[in-house]
């Protein structure tokens, strides 16, 4: 059975390790290496989903905030999600993205922004930034993702979502 779950500093290796394997590079691994440093970092919202004592995928939400015309909103970034190439297709990305959408809102969250996949991230609720208002220097157009957590939370966000420098090292 798999459960997910806050990722714990014994986890750190093996969280590592889901991240280069999933993505077949170093870059996303690395990436949550640094992001644990960050201000944006919340360990609640770094997730593993364990089987048989075994970390099989991993998903991290981290602060960022949108620049509106008037103020700067908190919301949360998906940094990464991975699943280990042998456990995907069997529902722990669905599990972790479930859980992670669940814990934001339990956190004070509305809009969770996201890169990459619009066919996967549409299955979550995830829709075109871009239709909302909303755009950001790391990816444009249909890369561009966000999901509302409660009903019409992007109608008056409207800006640039602001990452912090260590995603521009991906
Ligand atoms: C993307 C990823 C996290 C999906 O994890 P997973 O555990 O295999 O996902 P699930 O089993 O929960 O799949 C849920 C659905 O999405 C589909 N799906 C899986 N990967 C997909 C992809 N890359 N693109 C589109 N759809 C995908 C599945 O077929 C399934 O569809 P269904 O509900 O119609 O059956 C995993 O493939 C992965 O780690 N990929 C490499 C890293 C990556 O690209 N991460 C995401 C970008 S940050």
């Amino acid at each position: 059975m798999i459960n997910i779950r806050q990722e714990t500093t014994e986890d750190t290796k093996s969280v590592y390790e889901v991240n280069l394997h999933a993505f077949g590079r170093k870059a996303e691994a690395e990436l949550v290496e640094r992001l644990r440093g960050t201000a944006g970092f919340i360990p609640e919202l770094s997730l593993v989903a364990e089987e048989d004592g075994k970390i099989r995928g991993h998903l991290l939400l981290t602060g960022v905030h949108i620049k509106t015309k008037d103020e700067e909103v908190p919301v949360l970034a998906l940094a990464s999600l991975a699943v280990l190439p042998k456990a995907q297709k069997q529902g722990i990305g669905t599990l972790l993205i479930g859980k992670g959408k669940e814990l934001a809102k339990i956190n004070g969250y509305n809009i969770i922004v996201a890169s990459g996949h619009p066919e996967y991230y549409s299955k979550f609720g995830f829709i075109f930034a871009e239709e909302k208002g909303l755009f950001s220097k790391l990816n444009s157009g249909s890369e561009f993702m966000a999901a509302e957590l409660s009903p019409d939370a992007l109608d008056c966000v409207k800006g640039e979502a602001i990452y912090p420098e260590v995603f521009f090292a991906v």
